[in-house]
């Protein structure tokens, strides 16, 4: 049996009959006829949501898009008032972490690739959180040397690293800004104050976390006070509202610094956190030299370590180049099987090589050489599945649901923002800071917490990802900028954990190798294999004939609900497009859907 879509309990609810659910069916029954195979359309349908994207957006002058229309709308009015692209990711990102709280944050962390048209240069920060001075390598251990059952790394205080999101936008403001930082903060300061209504999909997060947000009371007051009915209701974030009106004042401080700091420190404490005000105010984002590489005379530019994202897909790519892909019928078996078997090899060799740099000498060179590609090319036989078994990270070297959020922003002048940053699970560890409306993650959960134990995405990991004080746990968010002759082809990028390299990489060979459009590339099923465990990943669902020929190469194959929500906006033609994912249904990109 299949296993069933488990989202939306409500759904019900939202299928009353009214003039918006007639145009939202006739859009579902367009698209149907038209274009896509049906069980994207079945899942839209099963779960009742309106998503706020319903065609390709279009723009002349830049385009933003989001997981939130609220924060899109506010991206656009960044860009419209004439302020930048990096203006307009300042601003997105402080007003998500306010409308989409199961993501976006300030007490989490992220990457951001940047392409800045004045330097003809590529750019990537990564504001990661940092594990607490007091962390150490067995801090989920008990003291037989097995994994805590508790779920410490995953929820309640002792699983947040120092957050890096405040930090990192401050930067980049310092660095490519050009409107006032406190303008950035406007918008985000305003819905956390007055509140804003919550829509169909996140009273429907809200109600299916119940259980989680009700387990500390300031978490609770805030995010459950309308249990178990959210519909037609407000939420407001006024603690939130104070914080980030110190943050707009005193920049970076308002939040490392002063009352915020001494709020985070001793609240944490008083509840067996280890992040104090020594760890607030040595948190330091770093710039990282951006990765770059060739797909198809297309440059990549993507994140480096501590994502393992950017490196696995050059890999992938690279392995790729060898094939006419556009010779295979997409998502047929045999392109099902040759990307499972790439994916296989890039995953394995993350297990045990990736980390953060700054702590652990990572082979990049070595994984996204050609050399290596073809070693892997050679092994790669198709027709069948190799067992993961089989396949040992680096055998041929030398020697979460769940959440997270992406945002791509382009404008007028030519920059280019890719950003994908997290509190890691749905509403990170549950903690919201006492009087500070924060939020915090749980990124320590994406330290290996013992060789051999999976984390909450499955994901193994070795010493190369251990707990060290200070070090940023290992990370699979991929933001990337692909370029065309000097220009922007398409930006792109997801949440969805290990999902999210499998994901970006199908986002990018659905675009140049399939040259679909945003709609057609949104709307394609995406697979999945990470090596460990030895499954099969399909979304929504696979035909007969397909499955069967791919049990008979040897694979499980199960079918998950999408966890995944890329983002992308192209650039063609001299001018914009992008398209909002419907598996998150608040995404949306700006522009006009009838420009074409
Ligand atoms: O950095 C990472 O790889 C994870 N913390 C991302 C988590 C995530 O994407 C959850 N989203 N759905």
């Amino acid at each position: 049996m299949e296993k069933q879509i488990t989202n939306g309990q409500k759904m019900s609810q939202l299928k009353a009959i009214n003039n918006k659910n007639i145009l939202y069916s006739c859009w579902l029954l367009l698209i149907s006829i038209n274009l896509f195979s049906s069980e994207p359309i079945a899942y839209l349908n099963t779960l009742g949501y309106e998503p706020a994207q319903k065609e390709i957006a279009y723009s002349l002058n830049g385009m933003v898009t989001t997981q939130h229309f609220l924060a899109t709308s506010v991206g656009e009015k960044i860009l419209n008032k004439g302020g930048n692209a990096y203006d307009a990711s300042i601003a997105i990102a402080f007003t998500l972490a306010v409308v989409l709280p199961r993501a976006g944050n300030i007490g989490g962390g992220g990457f951001m690739v940047m392409y800045d048209k004045d330097t003809s240069k590529a750019y990537s920060i990564d504001y990661r959180e940092k594990a607490p001075e007091k962390s150490y390598r067995d801090m989920y251990l008990d003291a037989d040397g097995t994994f805590n059952k508790d779920e410490l790394s995953t929820f309640g205080y002792l699983a947040s690293g120092v957050p890096g999101t405040v930090a990192g936008l401050w930067e980049v403001h310092k660095k490519f800004g050009s409107l006032p930082w406190k303008d950035l903060l406007e918008d985000a300061i305003f819905y956390a104050e007055e509140g804003f209504e919550i829509s169909p999909y996140m009273a429907d997060i809200l109600y299916k976390y119940n259980e989680k947000m009700s387990y500390f009371p300031e978490t609770k007051k805030i995010f459950q006070a309308d249990f178990p009915d959210f519909k037609n209701r407000k939420l407001f974030q006024k603690d939130l509202a104070n914080t980030l009106k110190k943050i707009s004042l005193n920049g970076k401080d308002g939040f490392y610094k002063g009352e915020i700091a001494k709020k985070i420190a001793y609240d944490m404490k008083l509840n067996g956190g280890l992040i104090s005000v020594y760890d607030l105010e040595n948190y330091n984002p770093v710039w990282r030299e951006p990765l770059t590489s060739s797909y198809r005379n297309n440059k990549i530019i993507t994140m480096g370590p501590p994502s393992s994202g950017g490196v696995h897909i050059i890999q992938m790519l690279n392995v790729l180049e060898n094939y006419n892909l556009d010779s295979l019928e997409h998502n047929s078996s045999h392109y099902i099987n040759l990307l499972t078997e790439v994916m296989k090899y890039a995953y394995a060799d993350r297990s045990k090589y990736l980390g953060d740099p700054d702590f652990f000498d990572v082979p990049v060179k070595r994984i996204i050489s050609h050399d290596y590609s073809k070693e892997i090319y050679e092994k790669i036989s198709l027709g069948s599945s190799a067992p993961s078994i089989d396949i040992h990270p680096g055998m041929y070297l030398d020697s979460e649901s769940n959440e997270t959020t992406h945002f791509s922003v382009a404008d007028s002048q030519g920059n280019v923002v890719s950003s994908t940053y997290t509190l890691n699970s749905t509403f990170g560890s549950g903690v919201v800071i006492k009087g500070t409306g924060i939020l915090m993650n749980n990124e320590m959960d994406d330290f290996s917490a013992a060789p051999g134990i999976p984390n909450q995405f499955g994901l193994l990991g070795a010493k190369a990802n251990e707990i060290i004080p200070r070090k940023r746990p290992l990370s699979s968010m991929t933001p990337t900028i692909v370029m065309k002759e000097g220009e922007l082809f398409f930006t792109t990028g997801s949440p969805g954990g290990s999902r999210i390299i499998s994901a970006v990489l199908q986002s990018i060979l659905n675009i140049v190798d399939f040259k679909m459009n945003l709609e057609e590339a949104t709307f394609a099923k995406r697979i999945h294999h990470q090596w460990q465990p030895d499954i099969l990943d399909i979304e929504f669902s696979v035909d007969t004939k397909t499955r069967n020929e791919l049990n008979a190469m040897g694979y499980y194959v199960e079918i998950t609900e999408p966890l995944t929500c890329i983002q992308t906006i192209m650039y063609k033609n001299k001018k914009y497009s992008g398209y909002g994912d419907f598996r998150r249904p608040d995404a949306l990109a700006s522009g006009k859907i009838n420009d074409r």
